[in-house]
Protein backbone atom coordinates (compact mmCIF):
# COMPACT_ATOMS: atom_id res chain seq x y z
CA UNK A 1 0.00 0.00 0.00
CA UNK A 2 1.52 3.76 -0.89
CA UNK A 3 0.44 6.24 1.48
CA UNK A 4 2.43 8.76 -0.81
CA UNK A 5 1.84 11.89 -3.03
CA UNK A 6 1.01 10.12 -5.89
CA UNK A 7 0.25 12.02 -9.26
CA UNK A 8 -2.06 10.29 -12.20
CA UNK A 9 -2.52 12.27 -15.24
CA UNK A 10 -4.98 11.21 -18.09
CA UNK A 11 -3.75 11.60 -21.70
CA UNK A 12 -6.86 11.77 -23.69
CA UNK A 13 -4.85 11.72 -27.21
CA UNK A 14 -6.81 12.40 -29.97
CA UNK A 15 -10.07 11.09 -28.64
CA UNK A 16 -13.02 12.98 -26.94
CA UNK A 17 -16.01 15.51 -28.08
CA UNK A 18 -18.35 17.63 -26.08
CA UNK A 19 -20.39 14.28 -25.26
CA UNK A 20 -17.40 12.75 -23.17
CA UNK A 21 -17.74 15.54 -20.51
CA UNK A 22 -20.64 13.49 -19.14
CA UNK A 23 -17.85 10.52 -18.17
CA UNK A 24 -16.49 13.11 -16.00
CA UNK A 25 -19.37 13.63 -13.57
CA UNK A 26 -17.90 10.24 -11.74
CA UNK A 27 -14.76 11.14 -11.75
CA UNK A 28 -15.42 14.90 -10.62
CA UNK A 29 -17.75 13.01 -7.79
CA UNK A 30 -14.49 10.46 -6.52
CA UNK A 31 -12.15 13.70 -7.00
CA UNK A 32 -14.65 15.12 -3.95
CA UNK A 33 -14.68 12.28 -1.76
CA UNK A 34 -11.17 12.00 0.56
CA UNK A 35 -9.67 8.86 -0.72
CA UNK A 36 -7.61 11.37 -2.99
CA UNK A 37 -6.11 13.48 -0.68
CA UNK A 38 -2.70 12.15 -1.25
CA UNK A 39 -3.04 12.78 -5.20
CA UNK A 40 -3.58 14.58 -8.05
CA UNK A 41 -5.73 13.90 -10.83
CA UNK A 42 -4.74 15.65 -14.05
CA UNK A 43 -6.87 15.83 -17.48
CA UNK A 44 -4.98 16.23 -20.87
CA UNK A 45 -7.57 16.77 -23.24
CA UNK A 46 -7.47 17.62 -26.90
CA UNK A 47 -7.16 21.13 -27.34
CA UNK A 48 -10.91 21.41 -28.36
CA UNK A 49 -12.28 20.63 -25.15
CA UNK A 50 -9.43 22.61 -22.52
CA UNK A 51 -12.41 24.96 -22.05
CA UNK A 52 -15.15 22.54 -21.84
CA UNK A 53 -12.87 20.66 -18.94
CA UNK A 54 -11.88 23.80 -17.04
CA UNK A 55 -15.10 24.82 -16.74
CA UNK A 56 -17.08 21.24 -15.54
CA UNK A 57 -13.75 20.32 -12.96
CA UNK A 58 -14.40 24.58 -11.51
CA UNK A 59 -15.33 23.32 -8.56
CA UNK A 60 -12.84 20.57 -7.85
CA UNK A 61 -9.22 20.46 -7.83
CA UNK A 62 -9.04 18.42 -10.76
CA UNK A 63 -5.76 20.02 -12.70
CA UNK A 64 -6.13 20.39 -16.88
CA UNK A 65 -2.64 19.88 -18.96
CA UNK A 66 -2.14 20.26 -23.12
CA UNK A 67 -0.91 17.21 -24.93
CA UNK A 68 1.87 19.36 -27.12
CA UNK A 69 2.54 22.80 -27.80
CA UNK A 70 4.45 24.67 -30.82
CA UNK A 71 8.20 25.75 -29.18
CA UNK A 72 7.55 29.39 -29.93
CA UNK A 73 6.58 31.54 -27.06
CA UNK A 74 5.50 34.31 -29.26
CA UNK A 75 2.23 34.38 -31.46
CA UNK A 76 2.95 33.60 -34.82
CA UNK A 77 1.93 32.27 -38.19
CA UNK A 78 2.06 28.84 -37.37
CA UNK A 79 -1.09 26.98 -39.05
CA UNK A 80 -2.77 24.26 -36.88
CA UNK A 81 -0.40 25.24 -33.65
CA UNK A 82 -0.93 26.53 -30.19
CA UNK A 83 2.04 27.25 -27.97
CA UNK A 84 2.28 27.15 -24.47
CA UNK A 85 1.08 30.56 -23.31
CA UNK A 86 -2.15 30.25 -25.04
CA UNK A 87 -2.06 26.64 -23.42
CA UNK A 88 -1.84 29.03 -20.16
CA UNK A 89 -4.51 31.28 -20.93
CA UNK A 90 -6.40 28.89 -21.60
CA UNK A 91 -6.42 27.23 -17.91
CA UNK A 92 -3.55 24.60 -18.52
CA UNK A 93 -1.28 24.00 -15.60
CA UNK A 94 0.78 21.55 -17.46
CA UNK A 95 1.96 20.18 -20.83
CA UNK A 96 3.04 16.59 -21.95
CA UNK A 97 6.44 17.07 -24.16
CA UNK A 98 8.10 14.86 -26.03
CA UNK A 99 5.66 11.81 -26.37
CA UNK A 100 6.65 9.26 -28.36
CA UNK A 101 4.07 9.44 -30.63
CA UNK A 102 5.02 12.97 -31.60
CA UNK A 103 8.41 12.13 -31.27
CA UNK A 104 7.80 9.53 -33.85
CA UNK A 105 6.12 11.85 -36.29
CA UNK A 106 9.72 14.01 -36.21
CA UNK A 107 9.84 15.73 -33.02
CA UNK A 108 13.96 15.91 -32.23
CA UNK A 109 15.65 16.47 -28.99
CA UNK A 110 16.40 19.81 -29.97
CA UNK A 111 13.12 20.64 -30.66
CA UNK A 112 11.88 19.14 -27.63
CA UNK A 113 13.89 20.93 -25.70
CA UNK A 114 12.67 24.16 -27.28
CA UNK A 115 9.44 23.00 -26.33
CA UNK A 116 10.53 22.68 -22.33
CA UNK A 117 12.07 26.19 -22.38
CA UNK A 118 8.96 27.75 -23.67
CA UNK A 119 6.44 25.92 -21.34
CA UNK A 120 8.15 26.73 -18.49
CA UNK A 121 8.71 30.41 -19.25
CA UNK A 122 4.81 30.30 -19.70
CA UNK A 123 4.73 28.82 -16.02
CA UNK A 124 3.43 25.45 -17.10
CA UNK A 125 4.65 22.38 -15.56
CA UNK A 126 6.27 20.12 -17.61
CA UNK A 127 5.38 16.08 -18.19
CA UNK A 128 8.74 15.35 -20.26
CA UNK A 129 8.12 11.84 -21.85
CA UNK A 130 11.20 9.70 -22.45
CA UNK A 131 11.41 5.99 -23.65
CA UNK A 132 13.16 3.38 -25.45
CA UNK A 133 12.18 1.25 -28.25
CA UNK A 134 12.01 -2.30 -27.97
CA UNK A 135 14.34 -2.68 -30.38
CA UNK A 136 16.66 -0.51 -28.11
CA UNK A 137 15.56 -2.43 -25.28
CA UNK A 138 16.51 -5.48 -26.92
CA UNK A 139 20.51 -4.27 -27.22
CA UNK A 140 20.54 -3.18 -24.02
CA UNK A 141 20.58 0.42 -24.56
CA UNK A 142 17.61 1.78 -22.69
CA UNK A 143 19.78 3.53 -19.80
CA UNK A 144 22.15 5.11 -23.11
CA UNK A 145 18.79 6.57 -24.44
CA UNK A 146 17.22 7.59 -21.93
CA UNK A 147 20.47 9.52 -20.77
CA UNK A 148 20.54 11.53 -24.20
CA UNK A 149 16.96 12.08 -23.70
CA UNK A 150 16.93 13.52 -20.38
CA UNK A 151 20.55 15.42 -21.10
CA UNK A 152 19.14 16.73 -24.72
CA UNK A 153 15.64 17.78 -23.80
CA UNK A 154 16.82 19.54 -20.47
CA UNK A 155 19.75 21.12 -21.83
CA UNK A 156 20.44 24.72 -20.28
CA UNK A 157 17.69 24.44 -18.64
CA UNK A 158 18.84 25.36 -14.91
CA UNK A 159 15.34 25.39 -12.83
CA UNK A 160 14.08 21.88 -12.92
CA UNK A 161 11.68 22.53 -10.16
CA UNK A 162 8.60 22.39 -13.12
CA UNK A 163 9.66 19.27 -14.94
CA UNK A 164 7.99 16.04 -14.18
CA UNK A 165 9.56 12.68 -16.26
CA UNK A 166 7.37 10.25 -18.07
CA UNK A 167 9.18 7.24 -18.54
CA UNK A 168 7.15 5.64 -20.94
CA UNK A 169 8.83 2.63 -22.95
CA UNK A 170 7.45 2.56 -26.16
CA UNK A 171 6.86 -0.87 -26.28
CA UNK A 172 4.83 -0.81 -23.42
CA UNK A 173 2.24 2.34 -25.20
CA UNK A 174 -1.21 0.85 -25.84
CA UNK A 175 0.00 -2.72 -26.28
CA UNK A 176 -1.26 -4.19 -22.66
CA UNK A 177 2.38 -5.19 -21.73
CA UNK A 178 4.63 -3.15 -19.06
CA UNK A 179 8.18 -3.56 -17.60
CA UNK A 180 8.79 -6.25 -15.07
CA UNK A 181 8.61 -5.22 -11.66
CA UNK A 182 12.38 -5.22 -10.69
CA UNK A 183 13.35 -3.61 -14.19
CA UNK A 184 10.84 -0.73 -13.70
CA UNK A 185 12.45 -0.05 -10.39
CA UNK A 186 15.85 0.00 -11.44
CA UNK A 187 15.18 2.15 -14.48
CA UNK A 188 13.14 4.64 -12.53
CA UNK A 189 16.03 4.56 -9.61
CA UNK A 190 18.31 4.98 -12.48
CA UNK A 191 16.69 8.37 -14.29
CA UNK A 192 16.25 10.25 -10.82
CA UNK A 193 20.50 9.55 -10.32
CA UNK A 194 20.82 11.68 -13.58
CA UNK A 195 19.23 14.75 -11.16
CA UNK A 196 21.49 16.06 -8.15
CA UNK A 197 20.15 18.95 -6.70
CA UNK A 198 16.41 18.38 -6.84
CA UNK A 199 15.43 14.97 -7.78
CA UNK A 200 12.17 15.50 -10.19
CA UNK A 201 9.04 13.31 -9.88
CA UNK A 202 9.13 10.27 -12.02
CA UNK A 203 5.87 9.09 -13.88
CA UNK A 204 5.10 5.65 -15.42
CA UNK A 205 3.59 5.26 -18.30
CA UNK A 206 2.38 2.52 -20.85
CA UNK A 207 -0.74 0.44 -20.59
CA UNK A 208 -1.76 0.85 -16.69
CA UNK A 209 -5.14 0.10 -16.17
CA UNK A 210 -6.73 -1.26 -12.80
CA UNK A 211 -5.04 -4.82 -13.04
CA UNK A 212 -1.67 -3.99 -13.36
CA UNK A 213 -1.84 -0.92 -11.00
CA UNK A 214 -1.65 -4.14 -7.79
CA UNK A 215 2.25 -4.25 -9.24
CA UNK A 216 2.74 -0.76 -10.06
CA UNK A 217 2.27 0.69 -6.86
CA UNK A 218 4.78 -1.36 -5.29
CA UNK A 219 7.51 -0.04 -6.98
CA UNK A 220 7.99 2.38 -4.71
CA UNK A 221 9.60 4.81 -6.66
CA UNK A 222 7.41 5.84 -8.73
CA UNK A 223 5.30 8.87 -7.99
CA UNK A 224 2.72 8.62 -10.51
CA UNK A 225 1.14 7.22 -14.00
CA UNK A 226 0.89 9.09 -17.26
CA UNK A 227 -2.59 7.44 -17.89
CA UNK A 228 -4.06 6.64 -22.18
CA UNK A 229 -6.70 4.51 -22.86
CA UNK A 230 -7.79 3.74 -19.61
CA UNK A 231 -8.05 7.11 -18.26
CA UNK A 232 -11.52 7.73 -21.03
CA UNK A 233 -13.15 5.19 -19.24
CA UNK A 234 -13.78 6.95 -15.72
CA UNK A 235 -14.75 3.52 -14.49
CA UNK A 236 -11.35 2.41 -14.87
CA UNK A 237 -9.18 5.59 -14.30
CA UNK A 238 -11.02 5.48 -10.54
CA UNK A 239 -10.13 1.81 -10.16
CA UNK A 240 -6.59 2.96 -10.84
CA UNK A 241 -6.56 5.38 -8.29
CA UNK A 242 -8.46 3.90 -5.78
CA UNK A 243 -6.04 0.44 -6.09
CA UNK A 244 -3.27 2.75 -5.37
CA UNK A 245 -4.17 3.50 -2.39
CA UNK A 246 -5.78 0.32 -1.08
P1 LIG B 1 -1.55 3.83 -22.76
O1 LIG B 1 -0.90 5.23 -23.20
O2 LIG B 1 -1.89 3.94 -21.30
O3 LIG B 1 -2.78 3.72 -23.63
O4 LIG B 1 -0.55 2.78 -23.02
C1 LIG B 1 0.00 5.91 -22.37
C2 LIG B 1 0.53 7.13 -23.08
O5 LIG B 1 0.75 7.06 -24.29
O6 LIG B 1 0.73 8.19 -22.46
Amino acid sequence: MTNKYMYFIANWKMYGDIKSLNTLNKVIKFSKSNKINKGRLIYCPPYTLINSFLEKFKNCQIDIGGQNCHESENYGPYTGFINSRMLKKAGANYVIIGHSENREKGEDDKLINLKIKSALKAKLKVIFCIGETLNEKRKNKTQSILSKQIKAGLNQIKNKSHIFIAYEPIWAIGTGIIPKSEELLSTISFIKSKFKDRIPKVLYGGSVNPKNIKDLKEINNIDGFLIGGASQNPNKFIDIVKKTYS
